[in-house]
């Protein structure tokens, strides 16, 4: 199969571009290199520098090759950010899917697997989460994946694109050769900057609030693997071409890890010290966020392969301690 893959060059993209590619699928990855690494982008890729919200850029993609499906990674993704500067967002991360679909309505490209997230649920009704639970993000990042969940359901019903959305727990991990991983500038996640503490990058970590009401006081969190996120794309584009009908599916582990647990089992994993100070809550952190994959497990075939908290600490590592200052 031919896939374009939009944001290929960033954290999630770049890991499904590796997946697609050993399961001998071709490539095409589009990524205006803003937040994404060129170093991250796999040799066997075809690579196009430009942006999402230029319809001749999208326009030259599709016409040089004959692409069956689209997956869409391209997007910002601070939530922090998202709140202070909001059109920022809504004009990356809509307004940019909105020119893809209307590129993939002018080539006749009728699927696409979306980047979507748990930040769409807002502060949860339920653990675990549910996708039929209600929707009500409490950030512009989170309400913008929510609006393109919606164009696309819209963009069905009119033009028959097909869709499944994903929404991603918190991602984590790095790619199993060491080869490719996470960096983000700046850094905001928790393992990263764990990590970098580990290797004296950093004197300490913050745990933002012990006053949660969870068993040691710190947010719990359903951490998982990136590979395993790619892996559910590459499921989701096949029953896109097995069923031809849209959905939408949560991707997590099933399983909640404080920030208090994480750091220990750093500390494990690593052989380091890792000073970690209790500081204020951080603003809009949920306190508990644990997913039900059960659907994506049974509709999809998936299966988390990297579903230990060390599986997942273990690849970051290697991928951090090999590259202490990125690609
Ligand atoms: N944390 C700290 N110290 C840090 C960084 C994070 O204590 O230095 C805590 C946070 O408060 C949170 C947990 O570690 O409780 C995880 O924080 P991350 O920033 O790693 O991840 P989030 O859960 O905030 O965000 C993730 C994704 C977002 C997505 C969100 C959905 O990274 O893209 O889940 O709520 F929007």
């Amino acid at each position: 199969m031919n896939v374009l893959v939009c944001g290929g060059a960033g954290y999630i993209g770049s890991h499904t571009v590796y997946e697609l590619i050993e399961q001998g699928h071709s490539v095409v990855v589009a990524d205006n290199l803003v937040k994404g690494h060129r170093e991250a982008v796999h040799k066997d890729a075809k690579f196009y520098e430009g942006d999402l919200r230029d319809a001749e850029f999208l326009d030259r993609v599709f016409g040089e090759n004959k692409i069956d499906a689209v997956i869409d990674f391209a997007a910002f993704s601070l939530v922090g950010e998202s709140v202070t500067e909001p059109l920022k967002y809504f004009d990356n991360n809509v307004y940019g899917t909105i020119r893809l679909l209307e590129a993939m309505n002018r080539a006749g490209v009728k699927k696409i697997v979306f980047s979507s997230t748990a930040a769409t649920y807002g502060e949860p009704e339920n653990i675990p989460i549910v996708e039929s639970d209600t929707t009500v993000p409490t950030n512009p990042y989170g309400e913008s994946k929510l609006t393109v969940e919606k164009i696309l359901k819209w963009s069905d019903n009119a033009y028959g694109i097909k869709y499944v959305a994903l929404r991603y727990f918190n991602a984590a991990g790095a790619h199993i050769s060491g080869e490719i991983g996470e960096d983000h500038s700046p850094e905001s996640h928790l393992i990263p900057i764990i990590l970098q503490a580990a290797l004296g990058k950093r004197e300490k970590i913050a745990i933002f609030g012990d006053d949660y009401p969870t068993p040691d006081g710190t947010c719990v969190r359903d951490y998982i693997h990136v590979t395993d996120l790619a892996d559910a794309h590459i499921k989701a584009i096949e029953k896109l071409f097995r069923d031809n009908t849209s959905s939408v599916y949560n991707l997590g582990n099933g399983t909640g890890f404080s920030v208090k647990e994480v750091v220990e089992e750093a500390r494990r994993v690593t052989g380091r010290e890792i000073k970690a100070v209790i500081e204020g809550r951080r603003a809009g952190d949920p306190s508990t966020l644990i997913a039900s994959s059960e659907k994506a497990i049974k509709e999809l075939g998936w299966q988390p392969r990297f579903n230990t908290l060390s599986r997942i600490i273990e690849t970051a590592w290697k991928w951090h301690s090999t590259h202490p200052n990125g690609y």
